[in-house]
Parts: C-alpha cells; sequence; structure tokens
C-alpha cells in the first residue's frame, strides 16, 4: 500500500511540475478558429496528449505534454483528448465545434497528490464542452459519418496502466476500435498509397521518384502489389489502373495520416507575436547562460560543471526545462553532433561546443557558442571558427523573406567548403560535406525542431541559422586538425525588415569571446569543499 501512495506522489508530483499555458484562451481559441477553417469538408480532427514515460520501476519522466495537443489548447495534462469538428455538431444541449477530454477529479488521490484540474480550469482556456475521458468512447462511436478522420498515427510506447480503465492506453485502443484502424497497419504503405493517389500524368515522375525513396529505405514495400504494378508501370493506361486499384485498397479507410501532419506544419512554421514574445524569453534566458559560461570557464572545469551552470541560469529566470538535451562536449566530444553524455573531466586547452537551449513555458531556445576551455582560440581553433563565423554571418544576412532554405544551405556550404579548401583539410568542395554534414537551419518554437514545410523564408518564422565543421581525430588531414568541432547557431526572426539576431546577446566573434571569457566571474568565489572531507 505504502508503494502505491509512493508512486501517486511521484506521478502527481511530476505532473505539477509540468508548466501551465502563459497565453490568452483567445490564442487558443483563434488557433483551433483557424484550424477548423483549413480542415477539409465533413472531417473530424482528433488529436491525444502526450503519453507518460516510464524511467524505471516505479519513477516516470517528468511530463512533457504533446506540442500540437498544446499549440491547440494550453492543456498540459496526460490522458486528454481534443476533438475539432469542421461543422457544427448538435445534441440535447445545443450546438458545438469542439470537445475535450481530461482526467476527472478523484478527492482520494488529491488528498494525496494535490488538486487535479477541474473542468472549470479548461473552460478558462475557452473551452464550452468538456467531459471527463470516460465519456470519449461512447462519444467516438459513430465517427464513420465523416468523410475523414484526421489523426497523427499512434506511438507503440504507451503503457497499459493498471487499475485506470481510461488512460492513454485505453482511449486509444477506443479509438482504433471506433475508426477500425487495421491490427496490422502499414504506415509506409499507407504513405505511398498516399503519393500514388496524389500523382496526375503531369506529376507521374515525380510522384515514382517518391516512391522510389519509400522503397530504398524499406524494401519490403516492393511485396506489395500495387507498388510493384506502380514502380513497374509501362504506360499511363496501367498507370490510372494501378491508381484505382489503390483507391480500393484504401476503400474501408477513413481516417487519414497526411491532412493533420500537414495543417500543423502550415500553422506552426509561421508564429504569432504571442509566440514570439515567449520564444524572445527563451532566447534571452539561453544567451544569459551562454555568457555567464564564457565569464565562468576554466580549463579545469568538467563538462558537466558547464552544463549545470547554463540549466542554474535557466532555472533562476524560471525556466521549467530545458527544450532538447544540452550538449556539452570538449575536444573529441565537439565533434559528436548531438553529444548529450556531458562526462568529460579534463577539458584543457580545447574547444567546448555548447548547444543549449531553455524551454520558456513551452517554447525553446536553441543556441550554440564554441569557446576555448582556456580563454584564447589557438592558431587552428580561430582559422576554423573564422570558417564558420562567416558562414553563419553570411547566412543570417541573406535570411530575407522569400529566400529559400535550400539556398542558405548551398552559401554556408559553399563558404564551408572554401575555407576548408583554402587550409588544405580538402581537395575538391564535395569533400566538405563529411566535415559539415548536417543542415544549416530550422525552425524553433513548442519543438525545438518544429514542424514546418521548409520551403521559403517568411515573415514571422524563428529559425535557427547553425553551420558547423567537425574534424575528428583520424581524418584525412594534417593531425593538428583533429578532434576540432564547432557549431555557431542563432535563433533569427524572419521580417520584411530583414532577419533579426534574437540570440545577438553572447558573443560570437572569436575576439569578443575571449574578452568576454577575461571578465570575473561570481562562481570564481563558489568554491565548495572536498567531498572527501564529508565521508565518514
Ligand atoms: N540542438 C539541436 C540542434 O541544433 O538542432
Ligand atoms: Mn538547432
Ligand atoms: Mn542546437
Amino acid at each position: 500500500m505504502k508503494n502505491t501512495y509512493l508512486i501517486l506522489c511521484l506521478a502527481f508530483l511530476q505532473l505539477l511540475q509540468s508548466q501551465n499555458s502563459k497565453l490568452s484562451p483567445e490564442f487558443y481559441q483563434d488557433k483551433r478558429k483557424d484550424f477548423r477553417m483549413k480542415m477539409p469538408e465533413n472531417s473530424v480532427a482528433v488529436l491525444f496528449s502526450a503519453p507518460i514515460r516510464n524511467r524505471a520501476n516505479d519513477v516516470d519522466y517528468v511530463f512533457h505534454q504533446d506540442p500540437n495537443f498544446f499549440y491547440l489548447t494550453g492543456w498540459h495534462q496526460p490522458h486528454s483528448v481534443l476533438i475539432i469538428y469542421k461543422d457544427p455538431q448538435f445534441d440535447e444541449n445545443g450546438s458545438f465545434n469542439e470537445k475535450i477530454y481530461i482526467l476527472e477529479r478523484d478527492e482520494y488521490k488529491e488528498l494525496w497528490n494535490g488538486k487535479r484540474f477541474s473542468i472549470e480550469a479548461v473552460r478558462q482556456l475557452g473551452f464550452h464542452r468538456v467531459t471527463t475521458r470516460n465519456q470519449f468512447k461512447a462519444d467516438v462511436a459513430n465517427l464513420s459519418k465523416y468523410d475523414k478522420v484526421l489523426m497523427f498515427g499512434f506511438n507503440n510506447d504507451i503503457r497499459d496502466l493498471e487499475g485506470d480503465p481510461y488512460d492513454l492506453f485505453d482511449l486509444k485502443a477506443a479509438f482504433k476500435e471506433a475508426i477500425n484502424f487495421p491490427t496490422q497497419f502499414n504506415g509506409d504503405l499507407y504513405a505511398v498509397y498516399q503519393h500514388i493517389l496524389k500523382a496526375d500524368e503531369e506529376h507521374i515522375e515525380s510522384v515514382r521518384e517518391e516512391v522510389k525513396a519509400h522503397v530504398e529505405l524499406d524494401s519490403m514495400l516492393l511485396d506489395d502489389e500495387i507498388v510493384k504494378q506502380f514502380l513497374a508501370y509501362p504506360n499511363t493506361d496501367f498507370y490510372s489502373e494501378v491508381k484505382t486499384k489503390t483507391a480500393f485498397a484504401l476503400r474501408n479507410y477513413n481516417f487519414d495520416l497526411e491532412v493533420l501532419p500537414k495543417l500543423m506544419k502550415d500553422m506552426r512554421e509561421i508564429k504569432s507575436d504571442e509566440e514570439i514574445d515567449l520564444l524572445k524569453k527563451a532566447v534571452a534566458i539561453s544567451v544569459i547562460g551562454q555568457i555567464e559560461v564564457m565569464k565562468a570557464m576554466h580549463p579545469e572545469m568538467t563538462e558537466r560543471e558547464i552544463q549545470g551552470i547554463h540549466e542554474f541560469v535557466y532555472r533562476k529566470y524560471g525556466a521549467a526545462d530545458e527544450g532538447y538535451p544540452s550538449i556539452v562536449g570538449a575536444g573529441e566530444n565537439s565533434c559528436v553532433l548531438h553529444y548529450i553524455e556531458n562526462e568529460k573531466k579534463e577539458i584543457d586547452n580545447q574547444l567546448v561546443l555548447m548547444d543549449l537551449g531553455a524551454e520558456f513555458y513551452g517554447f525553446t531556445a536553441d543556441v550554440t557558442r564554441t569557446i576555448p576551455a582556456n580563454g584564447i582560440y589557438s592558431l587552428e581553433q580561430r582559422a576554423l571558427y573564422e570558417i564558420v563565423y562567416e558562414a553563419q554571418e553570411k547566412s543570417i544576412q541573406a535570411a530575407l523573406v522569400g529566400t529559400s532554405f535550400r539556398s542558405l544551405f548551398e552559401l554556408s556550404y559553399a563558404i564551408v567548403a572554401d575555407g576548408l579548401l583554402r587550409l588544405g583539410i580538402i581537395k575538391d568542395v564535395s569533400e566538405a560535406r563529411s566535415y559539415y554534414p548536417h543542415g544549416l537551419s530550422h525552425h524553433i518554437g513548442l519543438d525545438v525542431h518544429d514542424p514546418g514545410n521548409y520551403v521559403d523564408l517568411a515573415p514571422n518564422m524563428v529559425v535557427t541559422i547553425e553551420p558547423g565543421i567537425y574534424i575528428p581525430e583520424g581524418s584525412p588531414c594534417d593531425s593538428k586538425w583533429w578532434n576540432i568541432g564547432i557549431r555557431i547557431e542563432d535563433d533569427i526572426l524572419i521580417t520584411e525588415k530583414g532577419p533579426l539576431n534574437l540570440s545577438a546577446g553572447a558573443p560570437r566573434k572569436w575576439e569578443e569571446i575571449e574578452l568576454m571569457m577575461k571578465q570575473e566571474s561570481v562562481l570564481d568565489d563558489f568554491i565548495l569543499p572536498e567531498i572527501e572531507t564529508l565521508i565518514q
């Protein structure tokens, strides 16, 4: 029994740590209104909250709401569902076009774990139809009357909680039953079928290329007769027959896995003013973290200590979390793009790559600085740093409305390749890809890699610009370049008047970084006792 109490306490402590929304109810109402307008005729959208993920035994990870669900609701509890209808629905209480299902109150559990949020609290977020989750099953029983049920694919790591018949697992099971979701559903095959259906005579070659790309990733798709025929078709008549067969194969599905992700990309890639305000705060907090670390850094520090200073600053400013696991890598670790172990103890005279972002009311920054542990860039470190800086600076300047993501990347790649050629590290432009193996830019928002269409830049997008050069040990170049990894990453608001660098407050030029590193830090006097002195 005691154990059960402990489990409940832990689970709900974690719930309470999750942050409420800071945006107004109108913000979310407007988003849902916009969403509804974009929905196809006679459709309904069903969005689930995120699952609670188990860390080990009876301890769960801190709950983090699903960003799409949060974007449309502002609601931060697990085991919740949102339904949005394209058209007004009617019941004995009148008309409605959306409904949210939440955890029911439970006096006994609340005695132990604190208050669960009430239906009233959800109403304050602008919802008129709020019910507890045990209603969900009955409500979704008639989804077949809609032409399309818009949804995301199902995650497969949700636990069925013992003793709770309406947890997320059960809600999803009820939903699957309501839409006749096949037990053996092949999401890749479904995606390929959608491509085939969209192909008209004009685009057939591009669709064939897309289908081929799927097949390259998963050759089992070729076991499917329709896919095989589509790729082998000899003429357009035959192609139209394949299309008919595809439509027939999908005849029993009224669920749709394509429209909802696309709508969320279209909406979330353009930020409203309120979102930009919160992003600016998240970025400002992350900038202060970078500055404080620049001042405090010394060669005896460990990667974990550096991580701790950034994250302490985040908490000091009220950020509940990091938007992604903090990356602090010195020397060889700076060459691992998403290094998160942060366990190296000797950073000495190496470059330290610090890629971190505070999450403030759900919105996350993504800022990287690469600085010398001893405060002075060596000649080799500086030569490479200057190339990355130039690639970043020119890409930021080119981040104008209408510029394509692709052309920005190409600009940065040309500068990096040119610099590496000049230093004799590569002999041909194509070799630069192995030292600059990632993209240049992504949206940020509720996700660190926020959804978007990634075509052209538009006003009110917030994107990163983050070129890098990474030369791991053993690379085919002079060993003096080995173990140097450099990324410089800033968060840029795209405006009609040009790019606005939201993270410009953190020094970026090597000279400015060296100057900042000479400043005193309050942490210089933060001297803790040797641990051995306290061990009995
Ligand atoms: N922090 C992950 C990234 O820069 O994309
Ligand atoms: Mn990034
Ligand atoms: Mn980053």
